[in-house]
């Protein structure tokens, strides 16, 4: 391979033992690759926020819920939540047991209020409508709130989750509402949590929702105080899209200090010994994954040159959804010729216009049979993957701690877009 643009990758080994070519070539295209060294350092990277003793991690497996993967972050002492039976599944498949899995939903059915229950797993209702639905189900037993600080933050207006214009969560107003239900119910309020919204890239707003959480909680009757067992401020913890452009990293040391001083304080002012938990999701596994495909065509229209790929809005959403950006680096085989930069822009292989991974993007020329990466895919890549145009959804291959490649899902096939059809 010559190195067309593949400086990030390079630099941290990121296909272990292998070229993009060679993993290609046994995994077919497109494929996800995950790093394990990566992984494992953004664990033991967010397990350093806090030494206090009540500080968890707890992995928000909608970001990535392949087993491999949470088997991994399992192993490096994080908690996971779920929000879905499916979740749920996948956590228990990976080995997760019941008091290390979360159930955070939002309007769901009787069913699924059940079946979280009946697994035994300490669930947060996010309405006085699913707290009534909840008592009705776990009469007698615990519950835990989701709060609305009132403040959110996002990358876009789809992932704020808190403040004004959103679904989520109960209005501190409503406490009393919410304390008639506990009774009605005989349930006891375990837990408080929330989650402001996805991707912020400086502490300030997640330390001020933190803070409104604290007061609430500090500002409940004592007796409720005493029986919190977890206080959950959510995830949202940004990581820079920009590698090439060498974006800013958020600032981990100071957003640990401010987490680890609030927690320690509010710990030794109101005696609470219970857990805090912050529940990052992207921060986990976005770096540790990277999307590769191939190019299948180029063509020049309207000024504008178009880099045809097999990389479609169904193998990774983000970019048509949010506007997102993601670096895409370019691999080349030895004996094909380099030329200069110019704007590209990069599309797949589904039947819409709105089809473009990357607008007019300024990157070395791109030939067919190129492979491009796209990199910081490992979070709401894969999981946000569908068979929209009947397309397979890609394998998913993990680079070892050793370099060696494993496959840790195969590619959809044939069989499996019938096999929930009936005629
Ligand atoms: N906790 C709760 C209750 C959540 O709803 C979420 C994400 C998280 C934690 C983890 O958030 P994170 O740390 O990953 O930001 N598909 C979007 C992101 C949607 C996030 C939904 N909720 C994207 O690709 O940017």
């Amino acid at each position: 391979m010559s190195a067309i643009r593949s400086a990030y990758t390079d630099k941290l080994a990121f296909f272990g033992n292998s070229s993009p070519q060679q993993l290609l070539a046994v995994y077919g295209s497109p494929l996800y690759v995950y790093n394990e060294n990566i992984l494992r350092r953004s664990c033991r990277e967010l397990q350093l926020l806090s030494a206090h003793p009540g500080f968890w991690v707890n992995y928000s497996a909608k970001a990535n819920a392949n087993p491999s993967l949470l088997r991994i972050i399992r192993e490096e002492g994080c908690l996971v939540d779920a929000m879905s039976p499916g979740e749920l599944h996948m956590n228990l498949e990976a080995g997760f047991s019941r008091e290390q899995i979360l159930y955070v939903c939002n309007n769901v059915s009787e069913a699924e209020l059940q079946n979280a229950a009946e697994h035994g797993l300490l669930v947060s209702v996010d309405s006085l409508a699913q707290l009534d639905l909840y008592g009705r189900v776990n009469r007698g037993g615990n519950v835990m709130l989701r709060f609305n600080p009132g403040i959110g933050a996002g990358h876009h207006q789809k992932v704020v989750t808190a403040g004004e214009a959103t679904k989520f969560g109960i209005a501190p107003e409503d406490l009393d509402k919410a304390r008639a239900l506990l009774a009605a119910h005989g349930l006891t309020l375990a837990g408080l949590n929330q989650h402001i919204g996805s991707l912020f890239m400086e502490p300030d707003g997640y330390l001020d929702a933190m803070d409104r959480l604290l007061a609430f909680a500090a500002a409940l009757r004592p007796e409720e105080l005493a029986r919190l067992e977890i206080l959950d401020f959510g995830g949202g913890f940004g990581i820079p899209y920009h590698k090439y452009g060498n974006a800013a990293r958020l600032d981990m040391d100071a957003l640990g200090r401010g987490i680890h001083e609030r927690i320690s304080a509010f710990a030794a002012r109101t005696g609470y010994a219970g857990r805090f938990y912050v529940e990052p999701g992207r921060y986990v596994v976005a770096e540790c994954g990277l999307l590769l495909g191939t190019v299948h065509a180029v063509k020049d229209h309207a000024g504008r040159r178009y880099v045809g790929t097999d990389l479609g809005f169904n193998t990774l959403m983000r970019p048509v959804l949010y506007n997102a950006h993601h670096d895409i680096e370019i691999y080349r085989a030895e004996d094909a010729a380099e030329s200069g930069s110019l704007p590209q822009t990069v599309v797949g292989n589904i039947c819409e216009s709105g089809d473009i991974l990357a607008e007019d993007c300024v990157l070395p020329e791109i030939a067919i049979g190129d492979i491009l990466g796209v990199l910081d895919a490992g979070a709401y890549g894969f999981a946000m993957c569908s068979n929209y145009n009947l397309r397979l959804r890609p394998a998913e291959v993990l680079i070892m701690a050793d370099g060696s490649h494993r496959l840790i899902r195969r590619r959809d096939n044939l069989d499996d877009l019938v096999r929930n059809v009936r005629v």
